[in-house]
Order: structure tokens, then sequence, then C-alpha cells
């Protein structure tokens, strides 16, 4: 049985006086459980809500608010999954750490990239295919299988109403001049994004993974946000001028990281993020009359496999990061909740173990591969959002005495990280010669064959698939093991965050251009290359019928990666690539439903089990669209190479293998 309750006793005494004082969110119907009647009118609701978000200053004065109450009556088995915002606490990183109380000063001199709206420049608007999204959109609605009903309020919002009720005068001025620019298909994307939002508590918090009218009885876990899912959503708002909605998501899902979670009789570390939530309506003990909402965390003790989402916190990081970037709110970054959120995401990733790589160790299905397939250990995916993350963070942490520490052991682990990578991952053809010739059982501080890699591993597909230009970042790294697949994300990130050397990410991207039948072909873009086959598959995945070789997980097309091609591309100048990726995906993806993933060596079907409508897809498209026509904004995600920290790392180097510290060695130790 697994069980989770907010962390009540830190946040009661630790969270009153930020609850008092308004630092969270509120949601109104917590009036309710505060002793006040529940707010009837669903617009006196989100005015509240609006007005609650606006963070308040601190009060010195500590209020306690009640504990969460069970729920009883009919949801007597369902856990105890109040949300209760004012309960967060902001300094309660136990023992009395008083650090992120303080005043903040920005780290790095991070300025905000104003928005423009993405289409200020007036555009024709194209009758025709105005018509045709229509006749598509109405196509869809009736007399096929798999049928989207819209309700009245639906409906509002696909002619436009609904949404421009939210906005301001200007506001719907440029978006008037924006819809004139969009084709048919992004206006299509646009309608099923905004249709795909939840909201909570009268107010925008996230999106659902997938809206797929055809497996409403087999929905999973599909109604639910996904941490890792609304990333793209989240940039998608953002670049369109649109920051209510990830500012919510960020504070709500950070009260959910302070929840107490148990598997069983076992607590995973505090920072845990929930790899997806779902807003539930629940009546309020036993009351037939009066609703709450609550959100109800999955941390992976519901999920399939229950694997603990490793990537979740460090997502987080990087859109806090790019939300502030974007729209200039660093006030949110900076708050004291806010900064705890991070520390505690950190606390967990820095944490000592028996580890001796300073590559993060984690179980197979901790990321958007979310179960078997043989990526235990150190898969590059986690690596480079590791990477990522953490020089997000050494951005926003604010410095003072008490975070000075973790800013030093932030910056120690970023040059060991990118020394690892760069050096034990990276293969090309030279390299993969190297390791066909290497010597093993080498005993020694200077081995050459550091990790004891027997070189009849280097697997038949390989020595031909190699180009003579370019190369990649290997899937993972163990003792006597490389895993030689290719694996998208983990190698887009690595060019995106600028854990790869210049060189290394240019190699990349060439890779992908020399392979592109293999790794693009009909749909960009696949999850890994190649799929694992018989044998193989049947003992790496445990013969799951769901990564059969060349679908889902194992070898399929992923079109949600478009988005984090296309910023790769766009941070290397390498705008054809993406621009012929985004053509391809845009002829397909709206005849073909938006599916999640598509399957065979080519990518030419969609998927077996594949949900359509998936929102991903969507708001990838949606953002690739947005990134080229704006290819600056790309920097909100972006970082670019520190030689600072290679100096570190060649330092470090020098203690050890007797290199000399120097940035000239740092140059030609780390960059390769
Ligand atoms: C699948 C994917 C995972 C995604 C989830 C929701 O489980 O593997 O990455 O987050 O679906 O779309």
């Amino acid at each position: 049985m697994s069980r989770l309750r907010p962390s009540s006793r830190r946040l009661l005494w630790c969270g009153g006086a930020a609850a008092a004082a308004g630092i969270f969110p509120k949601c109104p119907h917590h009036h309710h459980v505060l002793g006040r009647r529940l707010l009837s009118s669903a617009a006196a609701a989100a005015a509240a809500a609006r007005r609650l978000l606006d963070p308040a200053p601190l009060s010195p004065d500590p209020i306690r608010v009640p504990p969460p109450r069970p729920l009883g009556g009919a949801l007597g088995t369902l856990r105890r999954l109040h949300t209760l915002p004012e309960q967060v606490s902001g300094a309660g990183l136990g023992g009395g750490d008083k650090t992120f109380e303080t005043i903040c000063i920005h780290g790095v001199g991070a300025r905000p990239l104003v928005v423009e709206n993405v289409a200020a420049a007036s555009g024709a608007l194209e009758d025709d295919e105005e018509e045709e999204a229509r006749v598509r959109v109405r196509e869809s609605e009736v007399g096929e299988e798999g049928a989207v009903t819209l309700t009245e309020e639906e409906a509002k919002v696909k002619e436009g109403s609904g949404r421009d009720a939210i906005l301001d005068g200007s506001e719907v001025e440029s978006e008037a001049r924006r819809e004139k620019e969009e084709s048919a298909t992004e206006k299509e994307a646009w309608w099923l994004l905004n249709r795909a939002v939840v909201s909570y508590c009268g107010s925008p918090i996230g999106t659902v993974a997938a809206n797929d009218p055809g497996t409403v009885n087999q929905m999973l876990n599909y109604d639910q946000v996904f941490i890792r899912d609304f990333v793209p959503s989240a940039i998608a708002f953002l670049l369109k001028g649109e920051g209510e909605i990830v500012r919510n998501f960020l504070l709500h899902t950070l009260q959910l990281q302070s929840w107490e979670k148990t598997v069983d009789c076992y607590s995973p570390g505090q920072g845990l993020m929930p790899a997806s939530f779902k807003v539930r309506t629940v009546p309020l003990d036993g009351s037939n009359e009066a609703f709450e909402e609550v959100l109800d965390p999955d941390f992976g003790e519901s999920a399939i496999g229950r694997v603990a989402p490793v990537d979740s916190g460090l997502w987080w990081i990087i859109l806090l990061r790019a939300y502030g970037r974007i729209t200039g709110d660093y006030a949110l970054q900076e708050r004291v909740d806010v900064q705890t959120g991070i520390k505690l995401i950190l606390n967990l990733c820095l944490s000592d173990g028996f580890d001796m790589f300073p590559s993060l160790l984690v179980t197979d299905g901790s990321c958007m591969i979310d179960r078997r397939m043989g990526i235990h250990g150190h898969p590059l995916e986690i690596q480079a959002l590791y990477y990522s993350a953490l020089r997000c963070s050494r951005e926003m942490i604010s410095i003072n005495d008490g975070s000075k520490n973790l800013v030093r052991a932030i910056n120690n682990r970023l040059s060991a990280l990118s020394f690892h990578i760069r050096e034990y991952y990276w293969v090309d053809m030279k390299k993969i010669n190297e390791i066909y010739r290497y010597k093993t059982e080498e005993y020694s501080h200077d081995a050459i064959n550091k990790f004891n890699i027997y070189p009849e591993q280097i697997p038949s597909w390989l020595v031909d698939w190699i180009p003579e230009k370019g190369g990649y970042l290997i899937g993972n790294l163990q003792p006597a093991h490389m895993d030689f697949r290719f694996f998208s994300l983990g190698n887009l990130w690595a060019i995106v965050s600028s854990l790869a050397t210049e060189r290394q990410a240019k190699g990349i991207l060439n890779l992908i251009e020399a392979k592109w039948d293999d790794l693009v072909a009909n749909m960009p873009l696949k999850i890994c290359y190649p799929a694992l086959e018989y044998e193989e598959w049947r003992i790496i995945t445990g013969s799951d019928p769901k990564n059969t070789p060349w679908s889902y997980h194992n070898g399929g097309s992923w079109p949600t990666l478009l988005w984090q091609l296309t910023l790769a591309c766009i941070k290397m100048g390498r705008h054809d690539l993406a621009e012929r990726a985004v053509s391809l995906a845009e002829k397909r993806l709206s005849n073909d439903k938006w599916p999640e993933y598509y399957d065979t060596r080519s990518g030419r079907f969609i998927g077996k089990q594949s949900r359509l409508y998936q929102t991903w897809t969507i708001a990838g498209f949606l953002t690739s669209k947005m990134l080229l026509e704006n290819p600056e904004m790309a920097s909100i995600l972006t970082c670019d190479e520190d030689l600072e920290l290679l100096e570190g790392c060649a330092c470090c180097l020098s203690k050890s293998a007797r290199i000399k510290c120097s940035r000239l060695a740092a140059r030609s130790q780390v960059l390769v």
C-alpha cells in the first residue's frame, strides 16, 4: 500500500507565517477549510484566486493553520490528498536553516527577455486555410470513431470568444494580429492546446497529457498533468505572452514537492517532484453540498513500475529559469519558498552516495522513458537534464552566506560532470576505433580503458553506421558497459545546455543530418536508435509488449522531440535542419490527429497504442514554429559554454593526473 500526505508536521509550524502572508497561491475553496464559506460563483472564485496569487510581503507573525483532515465517507479509501497551499513552508529546511529568508542577490546577470507578441507583424488572413482548418476540426467532431464532442464553453473557446474573455483589450488586438499569421494547422493546434488546459480553483494550472476521445475508458493517467509533458506547453504559452498558467504550475507543483510520500513503508527524499498530478473534486467532509478541489500527485507510487520521476524536478528548475527570463518576473524565483524548492531538489541530486562518477545514478524508467528499457545506471537523458538544471539553479540561487557551500557544490559537480560526459560518453569514428583496439584488465591510475570495456561490446550495427563526420554521446556508461544506442533527448539537451563541447554539438547535428533516414525519416524524431530486437528485447525490456522493436520507447518516433531538436538547431545555427523536420511533421500531424508516437523503422505508422490528441505533440509543434519565427527566444532555455567551469575541472585533474592547472590546460583537456 502506498500512502501520501502533506508533510503537515513541518509545514504546520514553518508554513504558517508564509501562508498568512499570502506567499503561496491559495485556492479560494480553502477558505472553507479555514472556516469560511465556499465561494459559489466561478467568477468570484477566479477573481479570488487571482488576487491570492499575488505575492504579499512576509508577515513576521506565525499563524497556525489547521492540519489536513482525513477525507471521510465515500472517500475513505482515497489517499489524503489535500493540497493545502497555505501549509507549504519556505523556511522549512530542517534545523532552522534561515539562509533562504535573507535578501536575494541575483547570481549571473540574467536580464529579462521581454516578449513581444509573437506575430506583431501584419499578415493577410488566408481565408481558404482558415476554412480548411474549421472543416477539419468539424470533421473530427462528428461522425468519426472517437468523435470530439464540444461543450458550450469549448465551442466558445474555439470560436475565440472564450479566450478573448480572459484577455484585455490590447492583448485581444495583438492576438488578432497573430491569428492572421497562423496557418490552419497552427490554429487547430492552439485550439487543441487551449482545450487541454486544466484549471484548479478557477485558474489555469497545466495541461492534460492527452485528450483522446477514443480512449475515454482507458485513460490510465493520460488525464493528468505530467510535469515533463507540460514543459513544451509552458514554453508555447510563454512565447505567446501568457505567463499565468506557467506561474501557477510552478507554484502548485512546488507545494506538492513538500508532501511526505511513502511507498509501502519507505519514504523517498523530500525534494522529489511528482511525475504527474490530477485535480480532483471531492466532497467536503462527506457533505453532498460542498465540494473542494484538491491536487492528487503521483510520485511514482501508482506509476507502472513504481519508478521515481527523477527528471520532474530537473524540468521544474529549467522551466522556472525560462519563466523568469521571458517574463522578467524574477520575484518568483527569489521567493523564499521557491528558493527552498530549488534547494530541496538539489539536495537530492547532490547528496553523496557510493557512486564513483559525477553523473546521477538512477533506476530504469526514471525519465521520459518511464518503463524498463535497460537505461538504469547513468543514462544520458538524466545527465543532460541534470547539467542543465544545475546551470539554471546557479543563476537563480540567491547568494548569501548560507548558500555559498551549495553554489560551490554546484560548480564542482558541473565541472566534473561536463568532463565526464565529454570525455567518456563521446563516440565518433576515431573513438570507436580506439575502443576497438582497447586493452582490458588494466589496473592503474593511468589506465586508458578506465571502465574495462571489452571491445567485443561494439555492436555490429555501429561499425557501419557511424558516419565519417560527426558523432554522438552514448546512452549510458557503467563499469564494463557502454550502451551505444543513440538517445535523442539526451543528445539534444547536451547541445542546448552546453554539456557537449561546441565541436561535439556540431558533430551531433551532423550525425542527425547524415542519418536522417534512420532518425527522422517520415516523422521527427526517433526516441532512440536502433531498437532492441529478438533476445535483447526479451531480456532487456522483460518482453514488454508495448516496447516491441520500433515501437513506443523502443525506437518509436516521438513528435514532441521536435521542439528540442529545433532548440538545439537554433543554438548551433542550423535552422535549415529544424525547418526540414518541422515541415515534415506539419504535413502529417493534423491529419493523423496529433499522435503521441509513430511506429516502424521509418516512422510511417501511427503507434500501436499511441494516444491521439497528445498534448506535448501539439505543444511541441507550436513551440518549434514559434522558436523558428523568434530564434532569439531560444536563449530562455539554452546555456553557453562556461570556461571557468572547465578551468575548475582542469585544476581537479591536475591533482590526480599531474596536469597543469590553467585556462590553457582547461581548453586542451576539457574542450575535446
Ligand atoms: C508515457 C511517456 C512519458 C509521458 C507520459 C504522458 O508514459 O513515456 O514520457 O510523460 O506517457 O504523456
